[in-house]
C-alpha cells in the first residue's frame, strides 16, 4: 500500500510518498518540493491557484505510481485554528465492569459535546490520559482493563469554518472530476511532533517550534501530555522582507541574501566583513556590510521567539521546559537561530530532523531529501497512516471516530466514493 503526504506550506508543498509493506514495515520511496501557490499564512486563501500547484504536484505522483494517489494525507498549519482540553465520564454498565471498545468510543465521542463558538468545528480529537475510578491510567489502551467509571481528557483542535470550506473547495476541484483519490486533511504541527520529539523529550518537557516562511507552530509537551498547539501569524519571510526594506532590494535578491550570507547571531559577524550585491544586481552596492544584515535578521528572530516565550508564559512554562526547544520548517536552517532561541526562551535548544532511523528509504537521494528540518511536517504525516500501534501517541484520527470529525470530513469521504 502506497500512502502520499502532502504538507501544503505558504511558501512550498512538501511531499513523501511510502509504501508500507504486508508486514507494516515502511519504505520512503520518493520526496517532492514545489512552490506553493494561494496559500497566505498556513491558509488556503485562493482554492483555484492552490490547485494548480496541487495538480502540478499530483501529475508527478500519477507518473511515479499511480496507486500512490489513492490515499493522500493533506497537512495544513493554519493560524486560524484553536487548542481546547475537555473531559467527559461514563459508567461501564456491566455486572463483570469490563471496558469494552464501546464503552471507549461513548466517552471519546461524549468528549466532543462541547461548547465550540459558532463557526468552528472538530477537526482533531486526541485522548490524552483515561482514569478509571479516579485512578489515572498510563495507557491509552484501556480496552480490558475493569471499573465503574470510565473518565477521559481529551485535546481538541478546532478550526474556523473558512479552513475546511477552502479545503473541501481544493478537494472538490483536485478529486471531483479524477476517479481514484482519496484524502484526509490533518493539522500539520500535530504530524510533525510525532515525527520529531521523542518520548523522553515529551516527559521531560519540549516546545516544538516550526519556523515556516508565513507561520511559526509551537507544540509544547509535559509529563507525556500536550499542553498547548499554536500557529502564529509570522515567519522566516518577514525576515527576508525586513532585508528586502533594509537593502532597498528585491525580495529574491534578499531571499538569497539571506540564505547565503544571513546570520541572526550579529555577534559573529565581524564589522570587517562586506558582501557584493552587485553580483546578485548590478544596480546594487559591492560594500554592504554582513553584519548590517545580521543586525536585520536578529531583531526579527528575536522577535518570533519572544512571541514563542509569551506563549509559554501563557501556560505558566516559559524557562521551564528542560529539553527545551526543538527547531524545525525552512525558519531552522538559518545559521545562528539556536542561540538566539536559547536567548529569548531562556532554555536548551536545538534543530530537529525528522526520526526516520527506523524506516528504509529506497534510494540515498530521498535519505538526504527527508534529512531536513521543513521535512518534519510531510514525514510526521505519512507516520499519523502508518504508526497507529503505538499506545503511547495516539492515533490523530481514532478510527472509532472516523464519523465524528464533522460533516466536511463526510463530505470528503462522499467525494472520493463518488470518484472511485
Ligand atoms: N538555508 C536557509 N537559510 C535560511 N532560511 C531558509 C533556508 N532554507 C529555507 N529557508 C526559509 O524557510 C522558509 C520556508 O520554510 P518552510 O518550507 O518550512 O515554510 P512553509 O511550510 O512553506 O510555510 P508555513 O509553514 O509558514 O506555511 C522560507 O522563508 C525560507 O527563506
Ligand atoms: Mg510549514
Amino acid at each position: 500500500m502506497f500512502i502520499t503526504a502532502l504538507d501544503l506550506g505558504s511558501s512550498t508543498i512538501k511531499g513523501v510518498i511510502a509504501q508500507q509493506r504486508k508486514d507494516g514495515s515502511v519504505v520512503f520511496v520518493k520526496t517532492i518540493k514545489k512552490e506553493s501557490k494561494g496559500i497566505k499564512r498556513g491558509d488556503i486563501q485562493y482554492p483555484n491557484e492552490t490547485v494548480k500547484a496541487l495538480s502540478d504536484v499530483l501529475n508527478e505522483i500519477r507518473h511515479f505510481e499511480k496507486k500512490a494517489l489513492k490515499n493522500l494525507v493533506i497537512g495544513l498549519s493554519s493560524t486560524k485554528t484553536g487548542f481546547h482540553l475537555s473531559r467527559a465520564a461514563v459508567s461501564i454498565p456491566r455486572p463483570d465492569f469490563e471496558i469494552i471498545q464501546e464503552d471507549v468510543e461513548r466517552v471519546l465521542q461524549e468528549s466532543t459535546a462541547v461548547n465550540i463558538p459558532p463557526g468552528w468545528q472538530i477537526l482533531h480529537s486526541l485522548p490524552r490520559e483515561f482514569v478509571i475510578d479516579g485512578i489515572e491510567v498510563d495507557d491509552t489502551d484501556v480496552v480490558g482493563l475493569s471499573g465503574k467509571k470510565l473518565e477521559v481528557n481529551v485535546v481538541l483542535i478546532t478550526a474556523f469554518s473558512s479552513v475546511y470550506k477552502n479545503f473541501l473547495k481544493v478537494s472538490q476541484l483536485l478529486f471531483g472530476k479524477k476517479a481514484g483519490l482519496a484524502g484526509t486533511l490533518v493539522f500539520t504541527p500535530l504530524a510533525s511532533e510525532r515525527a520529531v520529539l521523542t518520548k523522553n523529550q515529551r516527559e521531560l518537557g519540549v516546545a516544538m517550534v516550526d519556523i515556516g516562511f508565513g507561520t511559526t507552530s509551537i507544540v509544547v509537551y509535559q509529563d507525556g501530555r500536550m499542553l498547548l498547539s499554536k500557529v502564529l501569524p509570522i515567519g522566516a519571510g518577514n525576515i527576508t522582507n525586513d532585508i528586502a526594506i533594509g537593502l532597498k532590494c528585491s525580495v529574491s535578491v534578499a531571499e538569497k541574501i539571506k540564505r547565503s550570507y544571513g546570520c541572526a547571531y550579529a555577534r559573529d559577524i565581524s564589522v570587517k566583513e562586506k558582501i557584493d550585491l552587485s553580483e546578485y544586481d548590478e544596480n546594487l552596492s559591492s560594500n554592504i556590510s554582513r553584519r548590517y544584515v545580521a543586525e536585520i535578521i536578529e531583531a526579527r528572530v528575536r522577535e518570533i521567539f519572544s512571541l514563542v516565550d509569551a506563549e509559554l508564559k501563557g501556560i505558566a512554562k516559559a524557562g521551564k521546559l528542560p529539553a527545551g526547544a526543538v527547531l524545525v520548517g525552512g525558519g531552522a536552517r538559518l545559521s545562528g537561530i539556536v542561540d538566539i532561541a536559547r536567548d529569548e526562551l531562556r532554555f536548551p535548544a536545538q534543530v530537529g530532523f525528522p526520526n526516520t532511523e527506523e524506516y528504509e528509504t529506497s534510494h540515498g537521494s530521498v535519505a538526504d531529501n527527508l534529512d531536513a528540518p521543513e521535512m518534519v511536517g510531510a514525514c510526521g504525516l505519512i507516520f499519523t497512516k502508518t504508526d497507529t500501534t503505538s499506545k503511547h501517541r495516539p492515533s490523530i484520527f481514532p478510527s472509532q471516530q472516523k464519523e465524528e470529525y464533522g460533516s466536511w470530513i463526510k463530505k470528503i469521504f462522499a467525494i472520493v466514493k463518488a470518484s472511485e
